[in-house]
């Protein structure tokens, strides 16, 4: 594990455990091309890759056809309008209009870097790395100056990239487009993996052959979204959950994104990602800086499971706040789909008393606690408690919650306004709107101008006076729609184009100040679902609401999707009512609950309204989750089968670092007509290690070998109807 310059080569080698990355210097020109990334490789020079040496056509050698060569050199971070006619990394528009731009190698740094975790810096990003390169290079004719970054950790098989630009000139330029990375490698007849939806099925697996042309998942919708995530994966043909080549890349970036996948004309295949250039145009003053997100890369030669467990561990280990990444989670019972906006603090306290009996941790008041509001029509922005619902207020409520032994959270939309609240009567130019044009309503809100810090001032102080008036422990923050009409009244119009980013910065600013004065809160971001599940939101919230979709066959295809490269406990899960609100299905609370267990599992219905028979068997569930929420919180996932594909049933295991303890879940989604058993293969244990697994499907518990139970397999007994579920725990003996 070493980011090394071998000068004998010129070559830059950055070594994680198991992978390498390799970049280098071209002699005369000074252009920086990547030369590898895949499977730890020697020393050796690999120079050749870089396909110059074979012909002599370097522009130094060649200079009539310079354009050939750089529209098919596998550049590091490609510049525009010099030739490269593939997609971009960077562009610009300088004082005179003109728009080309690119870069040359001046230098390098190699920086020994510690644990540096800081609030205060705008940008969420990974912490802890233990090596950074930097290469230092520049636009000689503008004066721009570039810095990549490329970091790697301890024990992950994992590089962050990012990119950073310095106006060095003596003019201002317009910054149109700053990718964090560019990776140009050789095509392998590659499929690509993205993470598709919409609301209440977010983060779809959708797979595809990679053809020539451009493949594009974004976002220009203000958030990360559910309809495309920030991830994609390019994967070999034959690669599965176990074996072949996959690449996984996931952007550290809760706004506007694009992530692209490339064939050029020779087949070759240029992968981007970072902040969408649609709706971006950031002036840049002399000496001034804009730094792009980070991009995360993950190479794993073990399959889409081997790349799931990499991302997994990283994000445990370097993106989540440490006092929360391995902690307990708090069992929470939430009461939007028990109430919606009807409740008041009788009710709620029912709730909090049943809770507390069938032994969960925490009541989540959500939505419709504040201003006037009793629909979505009023209120956003006004952060006061009703007290004809509440009375006698928060801080009653809290305490009585709290006298029953539970723990106290607390909804908040904090980045809306309605238009008829008390705050857009006062302020109503806080609200990103065009002043002659209707404006977009969605949920009858407008989004607040994040970019003015009179505004963020004003969320932060609302957020803290509550949290300061009373013992909350935890707050769900929520984000129902998406921007449009982008138009400041703070910003100046020619910086008018910066909005949609110093939104999300806005966002960023207010939950790394509530964490530095509230170092113990415990965020969970939402945004209408899932549609902000991204790794920027993983550094503020240990967990993130996953979908509004709380049913538990549909929740299937969307955990499944949201774990290949997020670990299971960020995910947030609930167990609903029957019939489901959304779907209308009606599964058995066996089901609702294991499936629940996939993730953080919660509460979101009433249980003061369940029969005994459901209490006693939610009861028995949650201490089922108590025995395995350690597991969920440490181990290893593994996804065994997918009714995404099979269209029967779905299963997956967690298995601890140690390999001596496991569990595994089954779903029979659809009865089968021919009554036949499944005969599952485990994965992910110790081969020669001797186990007991039991199951209530087994009067008594069976002791198999890990070889005999991951290529023999176990068989599951058909169960003659649909959506039931078994669990199996797995110990070493
Ligand atoms: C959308 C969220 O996803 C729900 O869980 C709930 O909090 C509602 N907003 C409340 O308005």
């Amino acid at each position: 594990m070493s980011i090394r310059y071998l000068s004998e080569y010129k070559l830059f080698k950055i070594d994680t455990v198991n992978t390498t990355y390799i970049l280098s210097i071209t002699d005369t020109e000074g252009f920086i091309g990547h030369v590898y990334y895949g499977k730890l490789i020697s020393d050796d020079d690999v120079n050749y890759l870089l396909r110059t040496s074979y012909n002599k056509w370097l522009p130094s050698q060649l200079p009539s056809e310079r354009n050939n060569f750089m529209d098919m050199f596998p550049f590091e971070f490609a510049g525009s309008n010099t030739g490269d006619f593939r997609e971009s990394s960077i562009e610009i528009e300088d004082i005179n209009g003109n728009r080309s731009v690119n870069f040359t190698y001046d230098r390098y740094e190699i920086i020994k870097e510690g644990f540096n975790r800081n609030h205060e810096d705008l940008m969420p990003s990974l912490y802890n790395k233990s090596e950074t390169l930097v290469i230092f290079a520049s636009d000689k004719v503008l004066g721009l100056n570039l810095k990549l970054y490329y970091s790697i950790f301890d024990k992950e098989d994992a590089i962050v990239r990012r990119s950073e630009l310095i106006n060095n000139s003596s003019t201002s330029i317009y910054l149109t487009k700053l990718l964090s990375m560019n990776l140009d490698i050789d095509n392998d007849d590659y499929d690509m993996i993205t993470l598709h939806g919409n609301w209440g099925r977010e983060r779809k697996i959708e797979r595809y052959k990679i053809n020539p042309g451009k493949h594009l998942v974004s976002s220009i919708r203000g958030r990360s979204s559910h309809q495309e995530n920030p991830f994609t994966a390019i994967v070999q043909k034959n690669a599965d959950q176990t074996k072949g080549d996959a690449y996984g890349f996931n952007l550290v970036y809760s706004g506007n994104f694009m992530s692209q996948v490339e064939v050029t004309q020779f087949g070759d295949l240029r992968f981007c990602m970072g902040i969408n250039p649609k709706n971006f145009k950031f002036l840049l003053e002399t000496n001034e800086t804009f730094s792009s997100p980070e991009a995360v890369l993950v190479y794993s030669p073990n399959g889409i499971g081997g790349m799931s467990r990499v991302f997994h561990n990283l994000y445990r280990n370097h993106l989540i706040a440490p006092n929360f990444a391995y902690s307990k989670r708090p069992l929470l019972i939430n009461n939007w789909e028990a109430t919606y906006f009807d409740f008041d603090d009788e009710k709620i306290i029912s709730i909090a008393k049943k809770a507390k009996e069938i032994g969960l941790d925490m009541l989540v008041l959500d939505d419709g606690w504040f201003g006037t509001r009793s629909d979505p029509n009023t209120s956003l922005g006004d952060w006061f408690v009703n007290e004809s619902k509440l009375k006698g207020g928060l801080t009653s409520l809290v305490a009585k919650i709290n006298e029953i032994d539970l723990d106290f959270g607390l909804w908040f939309e904090p980045e809306m306004v309605s238009p008829v609240s008390m705050l857009n009567s006062m302020h109503p130019d806080w609200a990103i709107k065009i002043s002659d044009r209707e404006p977009c309503l969605a949920r009858n809100q407008m989004v607040l101008d994040l970019s003015n810090p009179e505004v963020r001032e004003y969320i932060f102080d609302s957020i803290a006076t509550i949290l300061r008036s009373c013992n909350i422990k935890y707050i769900k923050w929520d984000m129902n729609r998406q921007l449009t009409d982008l138009s400041s009244s703070f910003l100046p119009k020619e910086r008018m184009g910066e909005l949609s980013h110093r939104y999300v910065l806005g966002v960023y600013e207010i939950q790394g100040k509530l964490l530095k004065e509230f170092p113990y809160l415990f965020i969970e971001n939402c945004s209408s679902g899932g549609a902000r599940f991204d790794p920027a939101m993983l550094y503020f919230s240990p967990q993130i609401w996953t979908s509004d979709d709380t049913e538990a066959i549909e929740r299937l295809s969307i955990q499944e999707g949201t774990a290949i490269c997020y670990p299971l406990s960020s995910i947030s899960c609930h167990i609903a009512a029957s019939p489901n609100h959304v779907v209308r299905r009606e599964t058995p609370m066996n089901t609702r609950a294991r499936v629940a267990s996939f993730g953080v599992l919660g509460c979101e219905l009433d249980i003061t309204q369940l029969s005994s028979d459901d209490i006693n068997l939610l009861k028995a569930e949650l201490e089922d989750y108590n025995s395995i929420s350690d597991l969920i919180l440490k181990g290893d996932y593994y996804r065994i089968s997918s009714f995404n594909e099979n269209n029967t049933h779905d299963s997956w295991m967690i298995v601890s670092k140690d390999k001596r303890e496991a569990v595994f879940t089954f779903v029979q989604v659809v009865a089968r007509h021919n009554n036949r058993e499944f005969r599952i293969r485990l994965n992910g244990l110790d081969p020669n290690c001797l186990y007991r697994i039991e199951s209530e499907l087994f009067s008594e518990s069976m002791t198999l070998h890990g070889n005999v139970l991951m290529n023999a397999g176990i068989i599951i007994p058909y169960a003659g109807k649909d959506y039931v579920a078994y669990q199996f725990k797995i110990k070493a003996v």
